[in-house]
């Protein structure tokens, strides 16, 4: 029986179908009848009121089914309008991070991924052929990291760490942690605005967020204190060049934020995803609990993507679990990948750089935003590759943009409920005639 989009699924007729009346049993069945096609996209589930009876079970056995249903994306809405099959059937996903980009012509000029300018990145060849001679290349002994990228890292991290583990890139050392660490409906506190890959994260784990304002000096004490009364398992932050805000926590502003989360039976988690390109020191609370605190850092940005390397090092038990699940899958990350990096992290022209390459981004950012500032434009923050232009109405600017053949992203992907207005740019790249890009985006930023 092919039930067709928009029509209702009788509450009647899926009953009959369900063969274990359990919040499991009933998720199981409507997920197989959305993917062998008998619920179409768009159809409508039957109310909790209509169904629970109908199986002899309580409304909440019905609701824990739909909820779900909902976080694998097999089903959407909810409240007044029911729920429905989700018009795309793709498991989960990162809803906000994916976006359109597949369907852009190649001649757009793409503003809105942050990532390295080619051109700047060190030379990997003489890092490769030095890791080939790591002694135990070719083992399947699993290492959660190689030593030489342990004492590579730990020359440059900001406290001591109990424990390390090598990831693939940055967000998958998130991913790992908090997975790991929160389980469904336990609340995390974030700053925010965020990037739109750690919100996706966080639903994906079913996730209550608990968003903490940001200002200059990064989050807002007394915010951090509010969200901290819900007494969240987690608080996750970026003690430097955060995204879309900019914010640099200073010392002042790292000695407030421990002293409320000292007492705290919670994990912090550090994002710091420019790690050595950073110019802005760092000043995280890791300093001051370590004991609680793993940083994530990325080296994709300033070594290389291709490398998909991130480091994860601090307090021993939330690392422990991310190395344990990951006997799942992959269980450790290549050792020629972690050699090739520790080489590049040790070697004096290497170093030199990304030093260079976090000179040159910040001239690039710089004279971005001085191009918008002079047509009128209250451009602030910005991390270290891009910039946040405040716009009257983002779907309206996107659309100007898209029209100049210009992709930037809009800012509430960045925030759990609603944000400011705003789009974000990406400036680490040389651009032609950038005179003409800021021309555009004073034009956009009017649109409403
Ligand atoms: C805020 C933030 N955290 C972490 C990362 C990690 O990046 P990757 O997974 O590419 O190493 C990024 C990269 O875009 C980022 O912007």
């Amino acid at each position: 029986m092919t039930r067709d989009a928009e029509e209702a699924a009788p509450a009647a007729w899926l009953a009959a179908q369900i063969e274990e009346a359990s919040a499991a049993g009933i998720a199981a069945t409507v997920s197989r009848l959305i993917r062998d096609g008998t619920l179409e996209a768009g159809t409508r589930l039957p109310t909790v009121r209509d169904l629970a009876p109908r199986l002899h079970v309580g409304p909440g056995t019905v609701s824990a089914a739909w909820r779900a249903l909902r976080e694998q994306r097999f089903v959407e809405g909810g409240g007044r309008g029911g729920m429905r099959v989700a018009g795309s059937v793709g498991g989960p996903s990162p809803l906000r991070y994916t976006n359109i980009t597949r369907y852009w012509s190649p001649d757009t000029l793409n503003l809105s991924r942050a990532v390295p300018d080619p051109a700047l990145l060190p030379d990997l060849a003489p890092a490769l052929q030095h890791a080939l001679t790591d002694p135990k290349l070719h083992s399947y002994e699993v290492d959660p990291i190689t030593a030489s990228l342990q004492a590579a890292a730990a020359s440059t991290w900001p406290f001591p760490a109990e424990a390390w583990l090598c990831s693939r890139g940055g967000y998958d050392g998130l991913l790992g942690l908090i997975s790991t660490s929160v389980v469904a409906g336990e609340t995390v506190a974030i700053e925010e605005p965020a990037t739109p890959r750690l919100l996706d994260i966080l639903d994906h784990v079913g996730a209550r967020v608990l968003p903490v304002a940001l200002d200059d000096d990064g989050p807002v004490p007394e915010r951090l204190a509010a969200a901290l009364r819900h007494k969240p398992v987690a608080f996750i932050y970026e003690p430097r060049n955060s995204s879309w805000a900019g914010a640099t926590v200073t010392p002042t502003r790292q000695a407030e934020l421990a002293q409320l989360l000292e007492h705290e039976n919670l994990l912090v988690i550090e994002d710091d995803a420019w790690g050595t390109l950073s110019a802005e020191p760092y000043h995280g609370v890791g300093a001051l609990l370590p004991h609680k605190t793993v940083m994530v850092r990325s080296y994709s940005k300033s070594h290389s993507p291709d490398l998909r390397i991130g480091v994860v090092g601090g307090a021993a038990s939330p690392i422990e679990r991310v190395r344990v699940f990951r006997q799942f899958g992959d269980g450790w990350t290549s050792r020629i990948l972690q050699d090739a990096l520790a080489w590049l992290l040790t070697d004096p022209e290497s170093q030199a750089t990304v030093t260079r390459a976090s000179e040159v981004y910040t001239e690039r950012r710089q004279r971005f935003a001085a191009l918008l500032r002079e047509r009128g434009l209250e451009v602030h923050g910005g991390d270290n590759l891009a910039l946040w232009v405040p716009v009257r109405n983002e779907h309206q600017a996107m659309l100007v943009m898209a029209s100049h053949g210009i992709a930037t992203i809009a800012s509430s992907a960045s925030w759990s409920g609603r944000g400011p207005e705003g789009v974000r740019v990406v400036t680490a790249h040389h651009v032609p005639e950038l005179e003409k890009v800021a021309d555009v985006i004073a034009l956009a930023a009017q649109a409403h």
